[in-house]
């Protein structure tokens, strides 16, 4: 395994993922302190990519059974049709210069929608501050997919402000209280995440959500192995894989061989959602070998951030073992590059 003195960034990352629950608890100071301004609004669009967009994907699905209008995210240049003067668009970039981002935040001011943006600062903080758009500003310094707190609380509690969603602050306490549980846990010398990238350092990760937000999740860990591990990985969630990729499982077994599956449950799992993982379970395990891991926390929202918690380490040991830089991404920055010359 590859060890912190041989590569700066292996500190790096650890010391990123060691600060999550400071970082958590910033943000939801950020969060409380923030006035996002009163806005009669009939629906939210939140608009970012990347490491930005996950913490929208996060909150769209958590609050999907509460919030009183619809919540979408985008990760287009453009915004749906549906967006007026009657929609607020949370704009998303830790660096605020996502040319994505940035072009759906000016699709938004053309449509005369209101806007809050959330940003380290970048051409996103400097035209809000131009045009007069609520920003919220959270601290930089880190990849923008470490800062998952930054972009998630103050969000989740300006839809409290606004009413859209009830009250957070149990299940805000509960996520808070597990996040600094887990943090310390997979930070240790042995744990559950560096005993699932050592299972997985040969395979191609296949995680799979329980259901609802867990798919956000699942597509969480998939996107942190690509970044920190430098691997590929896919994710898939039921009910709805039942409903085609099982069928994959069923062919020819040697292009199966090499996928190592994860599944995610917590205890807040529908029991027809558990039947259905049991019996995928059977269906795949002759195929590839089935690991199981099961969110810790009383409030769903606490049970989200174990699962969130864990593939984060889980990838960074994962980096580790197949001696990769778990910090640079290289990719990225080559497109952004290229595209931001023309
Ligand atoms: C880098 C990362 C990327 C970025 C994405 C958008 O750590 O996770 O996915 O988040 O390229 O950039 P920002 O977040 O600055 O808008």
């Amino acid at each position: 395994m590859q060890q912190p003195a041989t590569n700066p960034n292996v500190a790096a990352m650890i010391e990123m993922l060691r600060g999550f629950p400071a970082q958590c608890e910033a943000a939801v100071a950020i969060g409380r302190d923030f006035d996002p301004g009163r806005h009669e609004i009939t629906n939210i669009v939140m608009t970012g990519l990347g490491g930005s967009a996950i913490g929208a994907d996060l909150l769209r699905a958590y609050v999907a059974s509460s919030a009183t209008v619809p919540v979408q995210v985008n990760r287009d240049y453009e915004l749906p049709a549906f967006v007026n003067e009657r929609t607020l668009v949370l704009a998303i970039s830790y660096s605020g210069n996502t040319e994505e981002t940035l072009a759906a935040w000016q699709d938004a001011r053309a449509r005369g929608a209101q806007i809050v943006t959330f940003t380290t600062g970048g051409t996103l903080a400097r035209e809000s501050a131009a045009a007069g758009v609520s920003c919220c500003r959270v601290p930089g310094g880190l990849q923008p997919r470490a800062a998952l707190g930054f972009s998630f609380f103050p969000l989740l509690l300006t839809l409290e402000k606004l009413g859209v969603v009830p009250p957070q602050a149990t299940a805000i306490e509960d996520a808070l209280r597990i996040i600094r549980q887990a943090t310390a846990h997979y930070a240790s010398e042995e744990n559950l995440a560096r005993d699932l990238a050592q299972r997985l350092e040969h395979r191609v990760p296949l995680i799979y959500g329980s259901w609802n937000a867990v798919g956000v999740v699942a597509y969480r860990w998939k996107s942190q192995i690509n970044e920190n591990a430098k691997g590929i990985a896919f994710w898939n969630t039921f009910p709805e894989l039942n409903h085609n990729e099982t069928v994959g499982w069923s062919g020819r077994a040697e292009l199966c061989r090499d996928l190592g599956v994860v599944l995610l449950r917590t205890p807040s799992d529908p029991p027809r959602i558990r039947r259905r993982m049991d019996l995928t379970r059977s269906q795949i395990e002759a195929q590839a070998p089935v690991n199981e891991v099961t969110a810790e926390g009383a409030a769903f929202l606490a049970q989200l951030f174990s699962l969130v918690v864990l593939g984060d380490w889980m990838s960074l040991y994962l980096a580790l073992y197949r001696e990769q830089d778990p910090v640079a991404v290289y990719a990225i920055d080559a497109i952004k590059k290229a595209l931001a010359e023309g």
